[in-house]
């Protein structure tokens, strides 16, 4: 088989063969080919597109193409959940505390921050002490002593997605429903979990902005994960706005704590797309009949306070320093805050949830390059939401500065990523929609 002729053929309109596919990815892992190549096959993929078929192959010849994980050792129907990317969204370090609490098993591997969506590592690292590279026994260790661990990706999880990855973030070409299908099933499916809970955000902040096309990766990666016999759901959020009021690693760790010490309101929208999530990962585990069973099965696990002892627990066995969770101050210390404020009377129209994001960035809490280091105490702390009103002069946004070297850019961004208008404007759903 040669590469060229797999390239042609993709960009002739052709199907890939399942032995086509293996032999491209294992090719790439065995550096036989050349990062060009790659590229302009994965360009093909993303002008051509691929069938349902392909795509799960494709995921198939990932996921192989390093270690994969076995949990069949632990008790219990292991319950995993991913988002495809959000801003000021800390759904994992609420939601998955809140199962354990509940008798499920959570073993989870995250990621860190992608452009100008947070990771779930990033603030994982935001208390002092926790170390999310562990070896797999202490992983299933932690498993096993609490019900729920997160932990980073081992170097040799899907090696073909690494590289795929860092060529597709240069060559215009993260944007393709079968790639990033199969970029995040292949890394969750050799993670090892029995079910799978996708949340796939849509909208400004997203990286899919409309809800067919949302929808359309929703439905791509849930029929590969049954196809694979993992029990898989995608519920598909609004992403068109931050979705808790903090943007940054210490601010979203301490939003997390404040909702699991009770001190959010149930209606707020972060613990109502807690609760949608954590129910769907009770209800595939066995452990909830229906979403309203679940939802009340959580919200005990958060009044009682059992969810927050959970995610105590887990970061102390992470290696944290406990006292900054219990005091989350000391997470968000900075130099200096510096707030943006509205120009004038009204409501707030709506936001640009991306520009947030990189604001936060600018100020040092996510990576324009891969080696950059982020400050886990900076970021944006939200003090409007979606249509609430506001009168001139008052504070919309607060930010969390350290580094000033970019923070009038950052500034200048949040002002034109807020919207205005005279009149109240209607709400936007939070849920979409949920694809079994
Ligand atoms: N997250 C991933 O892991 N891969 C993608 O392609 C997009 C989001
Ligand atoms: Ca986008």
């Amino acid at each position: 088989m040669l590469v060229t002729k797999l390239i042609e053929k993709k960009r002739d309109c052709g199907e890939m063969t399942a032995e086509e596919l293996e032999f491209l990815i294992r090719s790439l892992v065995e550096g036989k080919v050349e990062d060009s190549q790659m590229s302009a096959f994965m360009m093909a993929v993303c002008c051509r597109g691929m069938t349902e078929r392909e795509t799960a192959d494709l995921t198939m010849a990932m996921m192989h193409s390093g270690d994969t994980v076995d949990l069949s050792d632990l008790p219990g129907v292991k319950v995993d959940k991913h988002s495809t990317g959000g801003v000021g969204d800390t759904t994992t370090l609420v939601a998955a505390p809140l199962v354990a609490a509940c008798g499920g098993t959570v073993a989870k591997m995250s990621g860190r921050g992608l452009a100008h969506s947070g990771g779930t590592l990033d603030k994982l690292e935001s208390v002092p002490g926790v170390c999310v590279e562990q070896p797999l026994d202490t992983f299933k260790d932690i498993v096993r002593r609490i019900g729920i661990a997160v932990i980073g990706q081992s170097t040799d999880l899907d090696p073909a997605d690494k590289k795929m990855y860092q060529l597709r973030d240069v060559t215009g070409t993260v944007k393709s429903i079968p790639l990033i299908a199969s970029s995040i099933m292949s890394k969750k499916l050799a993670a090892g979990a029995d079910a799978i809970v996708l949340d796939v955000k849509t909208g400004n902040g997203a990286f899919m902005n409309t809800l067919e096309e949302s929808a359309a990766l929703a439905r791509s990666m849930v029929s590969i994960g049954n196809s694979l016999g993992r029990r898989t759901v995608a519920i598909i959020t609004d992403m068109n706005r931050p979705l808790g009021m903090a943007i940054g690693n210490g601010l979203e760790m301490k939003e997390a704590i404040e909702v699991l010490r009770g001190e959010v309101p149930m209606d707020d929208p972060l613990v109502s797309v807690c609760l949608t999530l954590g129910g769907r990962m009770l209800m595939l585990a066995g452990l909830a009949e229906g979403p309203e069973d679940a939802k009340r099965k959580l919200e005990e696990a958060l009044v009682s306070g059992a969810g927050y002892r959970k995610l105590c627990d887990m970061l102390e066995a992470l290696g944290g320093d406990i006292s900054y969770v219990e005091n989350p101050e000391k997470l968000v210390a900075v130099k200096r805050k510096v707030s943006v404020c509205a120009p004038n009377d009204g409501y707030i129209a709506s936001f640009d949830a991306k520009s947030l994001g990189v604001s936060s960035c600018l100020l040092g809490a996510g990576r324009f390059r891969k080696e950059d280091k982020v400050d886990p105490a900076v970021g944006i702390l939200m003090k409007k939401r979606c249509g609430e009103s506001v009168r001139k002069g008052e504070p919309v946004a607060e930010l969390y500065v350290n580094d000033e070297s970019r923070l009038e850019e950052a500034v200048s961004l949040i002002e034109s990523a807020v919207n205005y208008s005279e009149e109240k404007p209607g709400e936007l759903p939070l849920v979409y929609t949920i694809i079994e």
